[in-house]
């Protein structure tokens, strides 16, 4: 499969999901912001949640493909959802918007053609713009040859050609998992492409590729945001050693003068972390999936932690960013709006169900009236709680 070329195209964000059994989701239908935290207890899905945006990037990337982005999740069997009817389709439709306003729909419907078949088919592939249909799936070209129902339009470029805004998006999606030893060390991963490692190995590669202006006004972006956490911290810069490797150095206030500046290799892991985010969300890219930020983050930063995603989300260029958490620090912050807040609950036929906070009239009201995120909805996602607050309206 040949790959998606780039292309000069507004970026889009998501706008709504729906689910039909994924993992342990039976069913899922909310409308998606542009900020979005999700909650809920262990091994309620929030990871599976993320997992549908990791799916769709793997769909479009390069030797990606419907096959390939099921097999990389063991098969149909480990994705459609146990809670199901017996050998249910997996479907996934996303809602998209363009800054211009244009609306864009992407459904995608496939199962196993019989119980013992590992074979991936599609089922239904259709693609609307503003109410338009562009594409529908199967067609008379798939009912004449059933085989190019193994591969969906949206990975094929020479399919592609009138909806590549969403094979576009797709593929801009990332995931992070930041691990900070790795940033440490610095090394790229071949087989990544700069920005798409999760575990942010090629960090300080990316920052040295960016251009100089927009690289300092990043920088200078994460330096305010440093400067009202760490105690004294004053600069924080790109360096290059005398190998031509690439180093982050950070300068200090009332520093003692014959000291030498740090470089990442002495930051905590927490100030690694938080400088990888803070360099991602002002990054002019796809949506972000952040898995769990607080890991090693400092207390004090968590609970402004979601203020700072907003903030860079507006000094960058707006990027969409899905984070799952259990900090109940982080969803201590006032800002957080009802309908930024997902919360994954035990459905009443088992698996999970997910619905934004604006849908359970006790929560909405509550964060209305001043509460936070953690105050008014995270009770909630507490099994023994839950059902006391009745159904989502
Ligand atoms: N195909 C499936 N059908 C039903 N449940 C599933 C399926 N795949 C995974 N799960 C369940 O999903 C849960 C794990 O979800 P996960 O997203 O990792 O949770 P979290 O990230 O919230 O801790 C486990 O309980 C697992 O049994
Ligand atoms: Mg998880």
């Amino acid at each position: 499969m040949r790959r998606i070329p780039r292309q000069a195209s507004e970026p889009m964000r998501f706008t709504s999901l729906k689910l039909k059994s994924w993992k342990n989701f039976k069913e899922v239908d909310i409308p998606l912001a542009e900020r979005v935290f999700i909650i809920g207890p262990n091994a309620s899905g929030k990871s599976n949640f993320l997992e549908v945006f990791r799916f769709l990037h793997d769909l479009t990337t390069e030797g990606g493909g419907l096959a390939k982005a099921v097999s990389l999740r063991e098969g149909m069997s480990k994705l459609r959802s146990l809670h199901a009817t017996v050998n249910s389709a997996v479907e996934i439709t996303v809602g998209m918007k363009e800054p211009s306003g244009a609306t864009w729909k992407y459904q995608l419907v496939f199962d196993t053609p019989s119980t013992t078949s590992t074979d991936v088919l599609i089922k239904v592939e259709t693609v609307e713009r503003d109410g338009n249909t562009l594409l529908t799936r199967p067609s008379r070209d798939d009912e004449a040859d059933p085989d190019r129902l193994r591969q969906t339009a949206i990975e094929q470029v020479a399919a592609n050609k009138d909806f590549r805004q969403v094979a576009e998006l797709f593929r801009s999606i990332r995931f992070m998992n930041l691990v900070p030893q790795l940033i440490r060390e610095g090394q790229s991963s071949p087989q990544q492409f700069p920005g798409q490692d999760p575990l942010g190995r090629d960090l300080l590669e990316q920052i040295r590729q960016c251009k100089r202006g927009l690289r300092s006004s990043r920088l200078k972006a994460i330096e305010r945001v440093l400067r009202s956490v760490v105690p004294n911290f004053e600069e924080l810069r790109l360096e290059t050693d005398s190998r031509g490797r690439p180093h982050l150095a950070v300068g200090f206030k009332h520093w003692r003068t014959n000291a030498v500046r740090q470089r990442e290799s002495q930051f905590s892991d927490g100030t690694l972390r938080l400088i990888a985010m803070l360099w991602a969300l002002q990054e002019d890219a796809g949506p972000l999936l952040l898995e769990e930020p607080e890991w090693s983050l400092h207390t004090g930063i968590l609970e402004r932690l979601a203020a700072f995603i907003a903030r860079m989300q507006r000094e960058g260029s707006g990027r969409q960013v899905f984070i799952t958490t259990h900090s109940e620090r982080v969803l201590a912050d006032a800002g957080i709006a009802p309908e930024e807040l997902l919360l994954i609950l035990p459905a009443r036929r088992g698996g999970s169900e997910i619905q934004p906070a604006a849908r359970y009239p006790v929560v909405e009201k509550a964060m209305r009236s001043g509460l936070t995120a953690a105050e008014a909805a995270q009770p909630l996602t507490r099994v023994e709680t839950m059902r006391l607050f009745g159904e989502p309206a």
